[in-house]
């Protein structure tokens, strides 16, 4: 028996059949325009969970019962299904890369509910170093029960990645192929693998591999941060709902650890808040505005302490959305007035909400700030309403400008259709004055970028880039700092090249310029698996 933690009870084996709503063929779904193309994403994430939900019922089951066991029926026939749905061109591939799951090479948006099975395969994984098991069409029902057993079975503490390969030719299980951990790898041979990880592209100096070995540790650790922080969001809000009492103390903790990052390496944070959810009351919303009001009130100089407050506060600003029912969040269709009455009190009903959790003796001045404040706009003409002369608070104002960026930049917070980064930003720009305050906006561009980080662009070589991070010269902001993510035939490319778009040639011209700005979400492009 190996000694892998799985987090459910028992009971749970169960559970868990697979809710088979769409049609056969998915791809027949990707006609034209968006809304297709959101069906599908939506769908092909719904089976992704899935499947990732009946792997783990059937490696949990395979530890108790023998292959042929009926037990097993279940989840092999769910899987058998779920791949045949979603494998059809090419194999399903369910890949792990720092902790984030991954279908094929879309991020796997996992909500708060499903946290526990996520982490479960994710734990199973990462025990075996491995970085991706492919299913193809061809898989049976025979292999998938040799595989869990397999799984299952072997000891990984004497055995490698390798052996569960060797054994899965030697045991004749066909169509399941497993992939190694790449992240794990380059941390064996820090030192040595800095560029293979990062691209050997001649942008760098002498101290290449150093480097690379220390953003690598930075960011796991920033990702760990998040996760951290996400994870205590995600308790928080559902205890809040289920009418429980909460505790602050690990949400503190979590906050204070992702602000030594800040200060440290911002732009790594940064790049964690592209990864969006699909699901609109996850709490990624949340632990992104969070992050990005700390970044913000860094740049204005607030003290650690000041931006511990600040940081707490915005993570708790929609608190006030528990009290919203599920549907009304998740309706996939435009509100009804009624659903708006309910959601225009969430700025007040928070206050009280936050009033009633364990650990908030007082609501500090901030969080209440926070979520009373952050729909108000600059100019008052958001909710809730007043009849009484008011002053914003800088943390309301900030929160003015990180809520609306992040909201209108993932899906479905209020609109069904996510707004690319750079469009965001001239919508933003636009009421510069009047809805955010427009020094605080001017501040907050200077943290994403013109060209804010996440956006996708096309060098003038024809190859795509995703921008990781602004530019350090402010005179060139337009030119920040990016990796290619494709060839010039558009062909992906892993492992791409970063570059600096500010460097310069030896007549002094730049050596490489940026022809056009590409929406990534009117491409459906995920550009969050270059941040993790
Ligand atoms: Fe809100
Ligand atoms: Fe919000």
């Amino acid at each position: 028996m190996s000694d892998i933690k799985f987090k459910e009870p028992p009971v749970e084996l169960e559970q868990s059949q697979p809710v088979l709503i769409h049609e056969k063929s998915l791809s027949q779904k990707i006609a034209h325009g968006s809304a297709a193309g959101d069906i599908l994403d939506q769908q092909m994430n719904m089976l992704g969970i899935q499947l990732v939900t009946q792997l783990n019922v059937l490696i949990k089951t395979s530890r108790i019962y023998e292959r042929t066991n009926t037990a097993l029926d279940k989840p092999v026939d769910a899987m058998l299904t779920l791949i045949k749905t979603m494998a059809h061109d090419q194999p399903v591939i369910l890949r792990l890369q720092n902790d984030f799951l991954f279908l094929g090479d879309s991020h796997l948006k996992v909500t708060a509910q499903q946290m526990a099975v996520a982490t479960s395969i994710i734990d199973a994984l990462n025990a075996w170093m491995i970085g991706g098991i492919t299913f193809s069409l061809t898989v049976e029902s025979k292999d998938l029960r040799e595989f869990a057993a397999l799984f299952a079975g072997l000891d990984r503490n004497n055995k490698t990645v390798e052996d569960l390969r060797k054994e899965i030719i030697l045991r004749g299980i066909a169509g399941i192929t497993l992939e190694e951990q790449r992240q794990l790898h380059v941390q064996e041979e820090t030192g040595t693998a800095g560029n293979e990880r990062f691209g050997a592209g001649g942008d760098k100096g002498p101290d290449d591999t150093e480097n690379g070995a220390l953003k690598v540790l930075r960011k796991m650790r920033a990702k760990t941060g998040y996760a951290k922080v996400a994870g205590s969001v995600g308790t928080l809000t559902q205890s809040a709902r289920g009418g429980g009492t909460v505790s602050f103390k690990q949400a503190k903790r979590a906050i204070q650890n992702i602000i030594d990052l800040i200060v440290e390496d911002e732009a790594t944070v940064l790049g964690l808040t592209t990864l969006r959810c699909h699901d609109q009351y996850t709490h990624n919303h949340s632990v992104n505005v969070s992050l990005l009001s700390i970044t913000l009130a860094n740049h204005i100089g607030f003290s650690k302490v000041e931006l511990a407050d600040l940081g707490l506060a915005a993570l708790f600003h929609d608190m006030g959305k528990s009290d919203i029912p599920m549907e009304v969040l998740n309706k996939p269709c435009e509100f009804t007035d009624e659903d708006w009455v309910a959601m225009r009190q969430h700025p007040t009903t928070g206050i009280l909400n936050l009033s009633k959790m364990r650990g908030i003796m007082n609501i500090p001045g901030r969080m209440a700030a926070a979520s009373f404040e952050h729909h108000m706009n600059l100019d008052f003409s958001g909710y809730p309403k007043l009849t009484v002369p008011w002053t914003l608070s800088l943390t309301g104002r900030i929160l003015t400008i990180t809520d609306c960026y992040d909201a209108m930049t993932s899906s479905r917070v209020y609109r069904r259709e996510p707004m690319s980064p750079a469009k965001v930003l001239n919508m933003m720009l636009s009421k510069s004055g009047k809805t955010f305050d427009a020094v605080l906006l001017k501040m907050f561009v200077n943290c994403v970028g013109i060209i804010p980080i996440g956006s996708l662009v096309m060098l003038e070589t024809s190859e795509l880039a995703v921008v990781l991070k602004p530019s350090a010269d402010k005179a060139n902001a337009e030119r920040p700092f990016v990796r290619v993510i494709t060839d010039p035939q558009g062909n992906q490319v892993d492992h791409g090249r970063e570059v600096d778009l500010t460097e310069k040639d030896e007549t002094g011209d730049f050596r490489h310029n940026i022809i056009r700005l590409i929406d990534n979400t009117e491409y459906k492009f995920d550009t969050s698996r270059y941040f993790i």
